[in-house]
């Protein structure tokens, strides 16, 4: 499977590899707007306008203030062109795999499916459901930082879109990835207080080692979680919801029932469609059993 098929994304809010790389490890106070250094090898690297065009709308993020209107990233019309490419193979591999949880979601955000929406506009609809904001970040954040921002019913997006030249395939957490996938389930209630919960764990935790179970958590679960409905697999992970080849691809992974001890214990490989993804019985079960871990977290 080469790199531009597999459609996937290559690191996360939660991926705690980002401890070690690229930040200081006596570093305690993480800066929330760390730029991404695009690599030799993404996609936009040898786009001098996509270049500057990412450093524009990192300059919004940089800028930003909790509190403040967030301001328009300006998308031009080959990303919208992006943005319509990936609903069209999105909408037919949700109606397949999503979970009624996040279909109903995705119907009371009723989502631009012509233009990339504005972060703004979305927050707005988001607070009004369930009480999260979106803010906007430069890039990927430590985890801590993100995990921690849950806490407080704040859920850090980064603006830019992928490169037009793979609108399926992104190396990194995009406003697809970031609007798809977690800001329609911040649009129920009941995954919108897992994160929460999330964030009120993490900042209970000190220890780098709790911390990483944490991250694998939710790397398990609100990022790449699967349940039964109706005997059928379902998706509620956002990874899996905001790329249609990790949905295509979930069926062929290795179930195990949804344990949080064994999700947390577990390692995952970011670079690959996930080969093992851990199965709840319900969705009703999934918020129950992590909801109660949380807390007693
Ligand atoms: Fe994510």
């Amino acid at each position: 499977m080469t790199t531009q098929s597999k459609q996937t994304l290559l690191s996360d809010h939660v991926d705690v590899r980002m401890l070690v790389t690229g930040s200081d490890p006596g570093e305690d106070r993480a800066d929330r707007n760390t730029i991404v250094q695009l690599d030799p090898d993404h996609p936009g690297f040898r786009d001098q306008e996509y270049r500057a065009r990412r450093n524009r709308i990192a300059q919004i993020a940089l800028a930003y203030r909790p509190g403040q209107a967030i301001p328009d990233a300006p998308y031009l019309p080959e990303e919208h062109q992006v943005w319509r490419r990936i609903w069209e193979a999105l909408e037919p591999a949700h109606r397949d795999h999503a979970c009624s949880e996040y279909l109903s979601c995705i119907e009371r955000l009723n989502l631009d499916r012509d233009h990339i929406p504005q972060l703004s506009e979305v927050s707005r609809k988001v607070q009004s459901i369930s009480g999260f904001r979106l803010e906007p970040v430069a890039g990927l954040v430590k985890p801590r930082v993100f995990l921690e921002s849950l806490a407080q019913g704040v859920f850090l997006c980064t603006q830019y879109i992928r490169h037009h030249s793979t609108p399926l395939y992104t190396p990194e957490p995009d406003v697809v990835h970031e609007i798809i996938g977690h800001a329609v389930t911040l649009a129920s209630e009941r995954l919108a207080e897992l994160n929460r919960l999330f964030g009120e764990a993490v900042r209970r935790t000190t220890l780098p080692e709790p911390l990483e179970r944490l991250s694998r958590l939710y790397w398990f679960t609100l990022e790449f979680g699967v349940l039964r409905e109706d005997g059928k697999l379902k998706a509620y992970g956002t990874g899996l919801l905001s790329s249609a080849g990790e949905l295509a691809a979930m069926g062929q992974a290795e179930l195990r029932p949804f344990d949080p001890d064994a999700a947390s214990l577990h390692d995952y490989d970011p670079t690959q469609y996930q080969p093992v993804l851990f199965c709840a019985g319900s969705f009703e079960s999934l918020h129950q059993q992590l909801r109660d871990y949380l807390v007693r977290w």
